[in-house]
């Protein structure tokens, strides 16, 4: 049982959960995530771990409801218990200074984007960061993208703020004016697909965090299968970063549809 130390609504369907977890936030890298469980018979939601205070002995949680599960992790309140948290699983995010690089995250993928962004720039590198939404109201942690990276480029659907379009818009700006040498991408399956097409275009590596379903979080059910280059791989064990310009994103969109209807036309 792990007990939750704060809540702060990000907007009205996104919560940020600090939690108590120790020995996760002594251990945990950019890039790992957990998994959690509400109630004994709750559904496993992996979420990536956005932050982590090893004084307090706390990791931070950004969950986005989009069904049941994450409903009742949203619901809970500070003083309550997350039934069971299991981590940090699966493998770290390679950081190395390369140079300049664009992190582009979408939504609440701009939560495990965080994590990254501060550790490509104290590795040194140039960041420049893409934060894209829908409009105005969902987008998070602006300030503290910008406080841990070199510039901040916020693009909204609507033009409520920043720049009107799309994260792609914002990405392509950037290789506009100056050498890109990484883009690493976090977000949902189909904005992913698409900032993987631009920056092949670009012949610029990227890296994509993929948000699979996920059951056991071992390699052992299935539940996270993707297909790299045409080989089969598990998110929970061997990602959840892949060279993105690998990824098969029309499969990945198509399972992930079959459970939440994202996948179909
Ligand atoms: Fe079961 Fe990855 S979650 S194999």
């Amino acid at each position: 049982m792990n007990k939750i130390v704060s809540k702060e609504h990000f907007s009205a369907n996104v919560v940020k959960l600090e939690v108590e977890a120790p020995l996760i936030a002594r251990s945990r890298k950019a890039g790992h995530f957990v998994i959690v469980k509400v109630g004994k018979t709750g559904e496993r939601i992996p979420l990536t771990i956005a932050a982590a205070d090893t004084e307090k002995g706390t990791i931070t949680l950004v969950i986005q409801t989009v069904g049941e599960s994450s409903r009742k992790l949203c619901e809970l309140n500070e003083g309550d218990y997350i039934t069971d948290l299991v981590g940090p699983l699966g493998q770290a995010t390679h950081i190395e200074k390369v140079g300049t690089v664009v992190c582009a995250g979408g939504g609440v993928g701009c939560a495990p984007l965080l994590p990254i962004v501060e550790a490509m720039h104290k590795a040194g590198n140039r960041v420049i960061v893409v934060l894209a939404a829908r409009s105005k109201d969902l987008v998070i942690l602006e300030e503290q993208m910008k406080a841990n990276s070199d510039e901040v480029i916020v693009m909204t659907d609507d033009g409520s703020y920043g720049k009107k379009g799309l994260v792609t818009n914002g990405i392509e700006e950037v290789i506009n004016r100056e050498e890109v040498n990484l883009c690493v991408t976090i977000g949902p399956a189909i904005m992913m697909k698409f900032v993987s097409l631009l920056t092949k275009k670009y012949n610029i590596p990227t890296v994509a965090s993929l948000n699979t379903i996920m059951v056991d979080g071992t390699g052992m059910c299935g539940a996270c299968r993707v297909s790299i280059g045409g080989k089969t791989k598990f998110v929970c064990v061997d990602g959840p970063e892949f060279d993105a310009h690998q990824v098969d994103f029309d499969e990945m969109i198509m399972r992930l549809g079959a459970y939440n209807g994202l996948g179909k036309k």
